[in-house]
């Protein structure tokens, strides 16, 4: 008997559309084809065990739940925390359709990596409802090359293969020596480098140059971290690549120079693959305007309208191979919480102050909703950006990221004329959030249901997803 039949909804994969339905059984999809197979199988009688829940989706897209790659909670930076824990971080992403989300660990000069993966993955664990797996983060590549290698091993047999590395951040931000190491060796290990690619030396030399000029408004953070500032390390990044022959991923691209270079790094046959996020698809620089404009500093900074097109444009041939949200969420109040106050008691902006980071892990599906609605892209393509793709990338294909026989069962059913205004009322951060940056966006098409191993997360409202209920998920990279 199943535990779950979802029927008459219209099935969507990154590459078919059909209608049809679907059946499961101990958190696996066992059925997946036309209508009106499943009737046998469904128990309406509690005598007889658990009773089928059945859900019509008719007049509904059934896709597989999105996967969420690149997220911060929990996460210290600059001097601060961010607001959620894997708890609330699981009820926000199962609202926007979320099944699977991976983190990062917070490895610190006196936490070694192994260590701080072991970390995060016990408050994972203990937290989440959400299947989940963590990106370890290198800041250095240690002294001894063999302890290195075995430290990669290890993180690589653990399940834990995707790693994180950032150019820029003193405390963070790892010498390219170090790399080029962990490049070789990941590469010889499975595993796969994950870059925040922006240059620390430009974005100090800039940042000196514009406070020298007095240019401190919010609206000068872009020039703070100019187009070049991300192009430079993109490009020396894909240069190492092309040294150690190591399969590499960039976090949020932002610039059309950035896309370019990947474009081309794909066409010589390196293997680069690159994201970018909802913000830099829905925004320009224009946001960082005003009294405002400090919701909006994030990192890499937001850009202009040419930059952000060609965000859609590497996303439509391929150059972009996933959307994500960088969620990391801060209320104002700690955004401020480093400004000087006027003498009438307004913050003074000062835009190399406030902690960078914004909210995104809910709102996700309904960026990339809004590209469906306006013709950039196809609903197949939603999925690939959203779900599959992701799950390719950072190897959990093809248990996760598709609806086939034998995979879990994480699906959303998306109601295609629900309007969803994003505000902050509507979203499900905490309370203490007291701003949407999406104010004003009205997405067109939500999930109304999602289901990650044939357990409902989110049915009528109503978030059902029980806290530690998420699984760890062991990834192996394929590429
Ligand atoms: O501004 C951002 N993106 N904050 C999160 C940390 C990072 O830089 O990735
Ligand atoms: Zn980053």
């Amino acid at each position: 008997m199943l535990d779950l039949i979802i029927k008459n909804g219209t099935i969507i994969t990154a590459d078919e559309t059909y209608k049809g339905e679907i059946g499961v059984e101990n958190g696996v999809i066992t059925y997946i084809g036309s209508a009106g197979k499943l009737d046998h199988l469904i128990n309406t009688d509690p005598e007889n065990g658990p009773v089928t829940k059945v859900i019509d989706a008719e007049g509904k897209y059934v896709m597989p739940g999105l996967i969420e790659p690149h997220m911060h909670v929990k996460a210290p930076f600059s001097g601060t925390i961010d607001m959620l824990d894997f708890y609330t971080a699981s009820k926000c992403a199962a609202f926007g359709g979320v099944t699977t989300f991976m983190d990062f660990s917070t490895t610190t000069e006196s936490m070694p990596v192994l260590e701080a993966v072991e970390d995060r993955l016990r408050e994972m664990e203990e937290e989440s409802a959400l299947d989940y797996c963590v990106h370890p983060k290198f800041i250095n590549a240690g002294k001894d090359k063999e302890e290195l290698r075995k430290t990669i091993k290890t993180l690589v047999e653990k399940g834990v293969p995707a790693f994180k590395m950032f150019t820029i951040y003193p405390g963070v931000m790892i010498k390219d020596a170090d790399i080029l190491r962990i490049m070789q060796t990941a590469k010889e290990e499975g595993a796969l480098c994950g870059f925040h690619a922006e240059s620390n030396d430009i974005a100090q030399f800039m940042t000196e140059k514009l406070i020298e000029e007095q240019k401190k408004d919010w609206e000068y953070f872009n020039a703070a971290k100019p187009n070049a500032c991300e192009a430079e390390a993109v490009n020396r990044i894909i240069e190492f690549a092309e040294l150690t022959d190591a399969p590499i991923y960039f976090y949020h691209l932002s610039t059309k120079e950035a896309v370019e270079a990947v474009r081309q790094a794909k066409k010589r046959g390196l293997k680069v693959y690159a994201e970018t996020c909802g913000h830099y698809l829905a925004f320009t620089d224009e946001k960082n305007k005003g009294k405002d404009g400090i919701n909006y500093l994030m990192s890499p900074p937001l850009r202009s309208e040419e930059d952000r097109k060609a965000m859609w444009d590497g996303l439509r041939d391929g150059t972009l191979s996933l959307v994500t949200s960088d969620n990391e969420v801060f209320t104002r109040e700690i955004k401020e919480k480093d400004l000087e106050t006027d003498e009438k008691g307004e913050k003074i902006p000062d835009f190399r102050k406030p902690v960078n980071g914004i909210p995104g892990l809910e709102e996700r599906f309904g960026l990339l909703m809004a590209g469906v609605n306006r013709g950039d892209i196809t609903l197949n393509k939603l999925v690939e950006l959203g779900s599959t793709n992701p799950a390719k990338i950072f190897g959990c294909y093809p248990k996760k990221g598709c609806l086939e026989i034998g995979c879990d069962a994480d699906i959303i059913v998306v109601d295609p004329e629900k309007e969803v205004p994003l505000t902050w009322e509507n979203l499900h951060y905490p309370p203490e959030l007291d701003y949407s940056i999406y104010e004003g966006f009205v997405s067109r098409g939500w999930p109304i249901c999602t289901i990650r191993r044939g357990e409902i997360l989110v049915e009528n409202g109503e978030f059902k997803g029980k806290k530690g209920s998420g699984q760890f998920l062991k990834c192996k990279v394929k590429l």
